[in-house]
């Protein structure tokens, strides 16, 4: 058997291999390194590359499959059949230091590691990068021969909430997968913008300001500007809904005249008046509207903080220049996509095939020469090439808006622009049920989380002992809010939508935000506990005593996070990380119930602070990439 110092050398060796395969990190990802160790000898053995056999080679799903996994028909090898060449690699397979066996199961190869040799290479590392560890900045250079051509760009354009308007769970959802996906890919090495495009322009804003007014009061608008601006345009509104009747009213007793005149000087035909000036750069209708989005981005600020949710920008439809939807639209004219239809313009894709016809028409610029939803999205989306020329933008934006997104893109490939065609992504998610606040359907950020906290303080106050412990219960029931909310949220996969149910995510039992929250607080008390400095145990602990089973379960599981982070970036899935965040808390679960640490065998102990340290680590990076606020106790 080699011993430990050489092993040392063959990792080293290992690490610096990475050319050879594409997609191969292995400084960053430990798996990769074993990866490369494997396909040396399968290939070898089987007489094929081993550049052929590193991509067969994956990542086992399930502790019982072993560590990694050899798809053996993907070696391709001519005239044998794969079973054979299965049982030829474990009969021929050489005594190595990493791999304490292989089975053939059909034609899948079981890859074990050696547990000992595994808790030897991993624990170490991960005490030595613990803020960063299962990260791999290398994934986002543009070039990882030369990093100096650095980063690539990606633009996370999300929540998108609408000024005066209730920020409903769309919102919210959007909040939190978007904010998981820009952590994800700052982790992952690429410059990230987060981008929040308000929803504050359109001839409903020209209706708020006429309302503000009659409805307005100055006092309210800046103590609660979110509220009252709602408040305004309820209302107004119902002004507007009482003036539509009349209008119908009159038009069904075949007064048309009166109809057309109350028409003329109505409330909506006001308001669309007032949204031209807008348009028109009309100083004082500009004034107004810019300072009902000033105070509500202050507004907006402060719920986001809450959230651990931040923006590099706050953009919006008003952004958008007029310059810059003039010119798309001067390039769709001349690609011929554009259609004059009663006076407006419009694209008409049901006259483009058969693929494009469920895209039906959409209206590009009304009679009146404003502009809509779609037109200030082309503009939007061109002004953000010159502005961040990105490599990928994500739209992170309810499937509600499938439609929308597939027409803005599709007029995007029309044009021609195949590259920036490939560049952009719609990540879609479906619909919360059933969220609503004590005080009723509309639903503000603040409000859900308010409801959320005071649920989860109730939910606290049930254990009294442990209550009594809690040093700061407020600030604690908030974070513990807010986690279960998000990991309702980030259960199943993006496009499910779930029912918004306080008990159960506020539960401390089931896969819950306060579980696993709480699984985190119990390492840390733990650490604590044991008194003793890092330094005591990071590199001096003596890890081969680490033998039990329970011991070498959580080492496994522990080496399969960089990976795990990795495929996040194709899935784009929450649930990706959280499903094994949970696992991993299992794991933890298990072993804290079987293995005592405090009060065992000095040397014994400080093993396992290191065991511990080391999945805490992971588990608090998993929690920070997924957007919470780890609790160090509760
Ligand atoms: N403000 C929009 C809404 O609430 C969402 C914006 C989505 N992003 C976009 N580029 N269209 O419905």
């Amino acid at each position: 058997m080699a011993t430990p110092p050489s092993l040392e050398e063959e990792f080293s060796r290992l690490k610096l291999e990475q050319a050879h395969f594409p997609n191969c990190y292995p400084e960053y990802n430990p798996l990769d390194a074993y990866k490369i160790h494997i396909s040396e000898r399968v290939g070898k053995i089987a007489g094929v590359e081993p550049a052929v056999v590193y991509p067969a080679l994956q990542r086992a799903r399930v502790p019982e499959q072993g560590d990694l996994n050899l798809a053996v028909p993907a070696l391709r090898i001519k005239g044998t059949k794969p079973q054979e060449t299965g049982a030829k690699i474990v009969e021929q397979w050489t005594e190595s230091p990493f791999v304490q066996k292989l089975e053939l199961d059909g034609v899948h190869l079981k890859i074990f590691f050696n547990p000992a040799v595994l808790t030897q290479a991993v624990l170490p590392a991960i005490l030595k990068n613990r803020e960063t560890w299962g990260g791999n900045p290398q994934l986002g250079l543009r070039n990882v021969e030369d990093p100096s051509q650095g980063k690539k760009k990606i633009v996370v354009e999300f929540s998108s909430p609408n000024i005066a308007k209730p920020f409903h769970a769309g919102h919210l959802r959007s909040t939190i997968i978007g904010s998981f996906l820009a952590n994800l890919h700052e982790i992952s090495g690429w410059d990230v913008t987060r981008l929040n495009y308000l929803g504050d322009w359109g001839k409903q804003y020209g209706l708020l300001a006429l309302g503000f007014g009659m409805y307005g009061d100055e006092a309210k608008l800046e103590a609660d500007p979110i509220q009252h601006l709602f408040e305004v345009y309820v209302k107004i509104n119902q002004d507007v809904k009482a003036e539509d009747e009349k209008i119908k009213a009159l038009e069904t007793e075949g007064k048309e005249t009166e109809a057309a005149e109350l028409q003329a000087k109505s409330l909506n035909e006001k308001a669309r008046q007032y949204f031209k000036a807008m348009c028109d750069d009309n100083k004082e209708a500009v004034a107004l509207w810019s300072r009902f989005r000033k105070l509500s981005i202050e507004k907006y600020k402060n719920s986001y903080a809450r959230l651990n949710v931040r923006f590099d920008e706050y953009d919006g439809e008003s952004q958008v220049s007029n310059k810059s939807m003039k010119e798309v639209e001067a390039r769709m004219a001349e690609k011929g996509l554009l259609e004059e239809s009663k006076g407006a313009t419009i694209v008409n894709f049901e006259e483009r095939g058969k693929a494009l016809k469920k895209l039906g028409k959409v209206l590009i610029r009304k009679q009146d020469g404003t502009s809509l939803y779609i037109t200030r999205d082309l503009g939007a989306m061109f002004s953000r090439v010159k502005k961040y020329n990105f490599d990928k933008m994500i739209y992170v934006v309810a499937n509600q808006q499938d439609l929308h997104l597939k027409q803005l893109f599709t007029i995007v490939d029309l044009l021609g622009e195949k590259e920036l065609y490939s560049k952009v992504l719609h990540v879609n998610f479906g619909m919360v049920r059933g969220m609503s606040t004590r005080k009723g359907n509309v639903v503000f950020l603040d409000d859900i989380l308010r409801d959320v906290r005071d649920h989860m303080h109730e939910v606290m106050r049930k254990n009294q002992d442990k209550y009594a412990q809690v040093s700061d219960p407020d600030r604690t029931a908030d974070i513990l809010g807010i986690s279960s909310v998000m990991i309702q949220d980030m259960g199943g996969k993006r496009i499910h939508g779930y029912d918004f149910d306080m008990d159960k995510m506020t539960s401390f039992e089931g896969d819950t935000g306060p579980y696993l929250q709480y699984s985190h607080a119990r390492l840390r008390q733990v650490l604590r506990k044991a008194d003793l400095p890092p330094e005591a145990y990071e590199s001096s602990a003596d890890l081969s005593l680490l033998t039990e089973p329970l011991d070498h379960s959580l080492v496994r599981l522990l080496v399969q996070y960089p990976d795990i982070v990795q495929m996040t970036l194709t899935t784009l899935e929450p649930t990706t990380i959280l499903t094994y965040l949970f696992l991993l808390t299992h794991g933890i679960n298990s072993h804290y119930h079987k293995i005592k640490i405090i009060g065992s065998e000095p040397e014994l102990m400080k093993a396992r602070l290191a065991l511990y340290d080391a999945t805490k680590a992971v588990l608090n990076h998993g929690m920070r990439v997924l957007g919470l606020q780890p609790l160090e106790r509760m």
